[in-house]
């Protein structure tokens, strides 16, 4: 049921806050502490843990790429993040200690179950972050990490995504704890962060939504667009430009923001639209010096600018001809917020060239064929 909402999508989006908190519930106490009895691998198993491979397709996959940054950085051990389908048919160096991670909405992607079935046989363990209880994917795994987002209709993946991220988040958290790799306070200010999130996508959905409709309208006619991220923001460009061509079938590239002089800026010509995610100018000033820098560049050469940035940056303003504004939060956890405008623009857009922004032609919600 729709609930009011002209389409799953609209709903969908709008229960991201929701999804956020429901995969937080239950999964640490008032103090801070993380437990995750429901994951049953052994937490010494855990602990020897010194390698982790994210494998998943699409959406999910961009998710790993978030827990890429947040896990390397809060446990120190290396994560590679791997489709699937590329993952199952290379050779991976996979050893008993290797954390395999299989993210997947529907649970039953075949590109991803082929990907734990193959680590599995390798002698590697399995946890799955997933949306669909008792689907393939959790079955087949040591381990299960329920994203709590409800189920998801629309073809297109928005509640799902923002819960992946939480849940790798919160393993990532569990992993510092086991490992004593963060300290306590740490811990405890993070999860207090994570769970102002709800709250700051609330935001966005009651301040953004008009803003981001008027920007689809203008630029309903444009033939591509490009969408650039640096850092956690470079999975959230990804992100964005795999909505906005699934559901409203325009050319998108997503990639990082300093690729752009190694190729990209030879296609940026007068009024060509190019995405960019502004991380916060506090704690990294060094990235953000880097995003501005990269707009200024694309700027000169008559590209029109739309940029997802903090509240408040007067940079952004100076220079985009568009701003979704978000609040202010911790970098790590920035992909929870600034996703949200992009899945509300590709929304829009679709809505304006009149197509049906749940069903987007040749695509299936869960791809079961290899
Ligand atoms: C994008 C989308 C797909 C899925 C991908 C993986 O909106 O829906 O890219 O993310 O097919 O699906 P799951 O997560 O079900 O394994």
């Amino acid at each position: 049921e729709k609930g009011g909402w002209d389409s799953f999508m609209d709903k969908e989006i709008h229960e991201d806050p929701a999804a956020v908190q429901r995969t937080l519930i239950g999964r640490m106490d008032d103090h801070g502490t993380i437990n995750l009895d429901e994951i049953h691998i052994d937490e010494h198993e855990l602990k020897m843990i010194d390698k982790i491979i994210v494998v998943a397709c699409g959406t999910a996959s961009y998710a790993g790429m978030v827990a890429k940054y947040a896990i390397e950085h809060w446990v120190r051990i290396p994560v590679e993040v791997e489709l699937a389908h590329e993952f199952r048919y290379r050779d991976p160096i996979l050893t008993p200690r290797t954390l395999v991670v299989a993210i997947s909405q529907s649970g039953e992607t075949m590109d991803t179950l082929m990907a734990v079935r193959h680590a599995r046989e390798q002698g590697s363990k399995v946890l799955s972050i997933c949306n669909t209880q008792g689907a393939s994917i959790p079955r087949e795994s040591d381990a299960v990490l329920y994203t709590h987002a409800g189920p998801e209709v629309a073809v297109a993946s928005t509640k799902a995504f923002v819960a992946q991220i939480t849940a790798a988040y919160v393993l990532g958290l569990y992993l510092a704890q086991l490992k004593g790799a963060m300290f306590r306070d740490e811990i405890r200010s993070t999860l207090q962060s994570l769970k102002e999130m709800p709250g700051k996508i609330e935001w966005i959905l009651d301040t953004q939504t008009e803003p981001i409709e008027r920007a689809a309208q203008r630029l309903v006619d444009a033939k591509s667009f490009l969408f650039l991220g640096r850092h956690v923001g470079y999975p959230v460009a990804m992100e964005g430009a795999l909505k906005l061509k699934e559901i409203a079938y325009t050319f998108t590239e997503g990639f990082a923001a300093g690729e752009l002089k190694h190729g990209p800026i030879a296609l940026v010509e007068d009024g060509e639209p190019v995405v960019f995610i502004v991380p916060p100018k506090h704690g990294r000033d060094v990235l953000h010096a880097k995003v501005i820098s990269g707009i200024e560049e694309v700027k000169a050469r008559g590209a029109t600018i739309i940029a997802v940035a903090e509240e408040g940056d007067q940079d952004v303003e100076r220079y985009a001809d568009i701003v979704f504004w978000r609040p202010a939060c911790p970098t790590l956890l920035s992909p929870l917020v600034d996703v949200v405008p992009l899945q509300l623009f590709a929304m829009d857009m679709a809505k304006q060239k009149g197509y049906d922004v749940d069903k987007p032609r040749n695509l299936a919600k869960s791809v079961t064929v290899e």
